[in-house]
């Protein structure tokens, strides 16, 4: 469907656009100018601790915080402006699905609940989180791209997992936490002959995701389940993935979620996720502030796993649940680069995938 976007409204939004891209290009190399140039007050590998009071005395900070929060509740109000005007046509379309000719499918299940660790939680202040709103997955969609300055458009973050992934004969693949299906896209032009299935909790997220999908001609079983739970038989699936779900699930959640894939794997089947690289990393190969930003970032825009998520050893939690032969890796990260070489957020840093086979 076409939504209907006056000319004050796509203004309004190319203006909120613009801001949540100045938070990356603009105020983040500041905040990094601030860190570089009175580093040499802190000690020799200063602590979080120390990096948080040294940059609460920085104005690009202090502003950049006060901008990140409010670009994303302007960018989710225009959003929501446009969609409530046209609320019934926007949600009859998004109710319609398996189409007669559909490619894939869409699976829901009343029965699916939010998980329960999302109680009172907006994650990243997204009004309604991924399950409150029929226009999760539009909402989704529209702040994504600029979030990540356009660099997302051609689902570039699916494809460095997907590609970094040693090739092989999948069959099956399972995209755990797809959302609208940017991440689960990818397998369907690499392995033309899979099954390729996109599991979420969310509705919202995957009735849009069936629809962006058949738009583009793409044939993914969308299936509604908690990632910790799903509806696959036991040693029915070749490769699971994962990307940016880890971080937004809880501590048990991290270890059910692997002991699924554990379960739903074929022996010598793959599980990948990706990430940012944990703090460990980030603090010894790449930028120090890089902790403290993704830190801050996931206490002020309602993402509390974050600063649990990236302090813990990953591998442990494949291993804990049986996987072998687990390994990490550094993969092409086609954020960077947008502005100076030590760049906001995203850093200067590769993704970082963590690899685990069934035995
Ligand atoms: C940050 S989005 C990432 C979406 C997609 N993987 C991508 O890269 O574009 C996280 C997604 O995970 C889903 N999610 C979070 N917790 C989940 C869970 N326990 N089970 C299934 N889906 C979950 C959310 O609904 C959301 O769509």
């Amino acid at each position: 469907m076409d939504i209907q976007v006056t000319r004050t409204e796509q203004a309004k939004y190319d203006f909120v656009s613009g801001l949540m891209g100045y938070n990356s290009t603009g105020i983040g190399p500041a905040m990094v100018d601030f860190y570089e140039t009175n580093k040499r007050k802190l000690g020799p590998n200063p602590d979080l601790a120390a990096t948080k009071a040294l940059m609460n005395q920085s104005t690009a900070y202090k502003f950049g915080a006060f901008f990140e929060f409010n670009d994303h509740a302007m960018m989710f109000e225009t959003v929501l402006g446009i969609l409530e005007k046209q609320k019934d046509e926007v949600i009859e379309w998004l109710d319609t699905h398996n189409e007669p000719g559909a490619l894939g499918s869409l699976s829901l299940n009343d029965d699916v609940k939010p998980p329960r660790y999302y109680k009172n939680v907006e994650i990243h202040t997204q009004p309604g989180n991924y399950h409150g709103s029929p226009f999760a997955g539009l909402m989704y969609h529209w702040m994504i791209g600029p979030f990540l300055c356009n660099r997302d458009n051609n689902d570039e973050m699916g494809w460095d997992l997907a590609n970094g992934i040693p090739k092989g004969d999948y069959r099956t693949i399972v995209d755990l936490g797809c959302g609208i299906g940017k991440s689960t896209i990818p397998y369907c032009d690499l392995y033309p002959d899979a099954e390729v299935y996109g599991v979420d909790y969310a509705a919202p997220m995957i009735k849009y995701g069936h629809k962006f999908a058949e738009q583009r001609g793409k044939k993914i079983h969308f299936v509604q389940a908690q990632a910790e739970d799903t509806p696959f038989e036991d040693n029915s699936v070749d490769l699971v993935t994962a990307i940016w779900l880890y971080h937004e699930v809880n501590r048990k959640g991290m270890d059910e979620i692997a002991q699924e894939a554990l379960r739903i794997l074929k022996p010598g089947g793959k599980f990948a996720i990706m990430e940012s690289p944990p703090f460990k990393v980030l603090n010894e190969q790449y930028h120090p502030l890089s902790e403290f930003l993704l830190d801050s970032t996931g206490r002020r825009m309602e993402d509390p796993f974050i600063p649990l998520f990236f302090s813990l050893d990953r591998k442990e939690i494949f291993e804990t649940a049986g996987f072998s032969a687990v390994r990490e890796e550094g993969l092409p990260n086609h954020l960077t680069g947008w502005s100076t070489d030590v760049n906001y957020f995203f850093g200067s840093y590769p993704w970082w995938m963590t690899i685990g086979e069934k035995a």
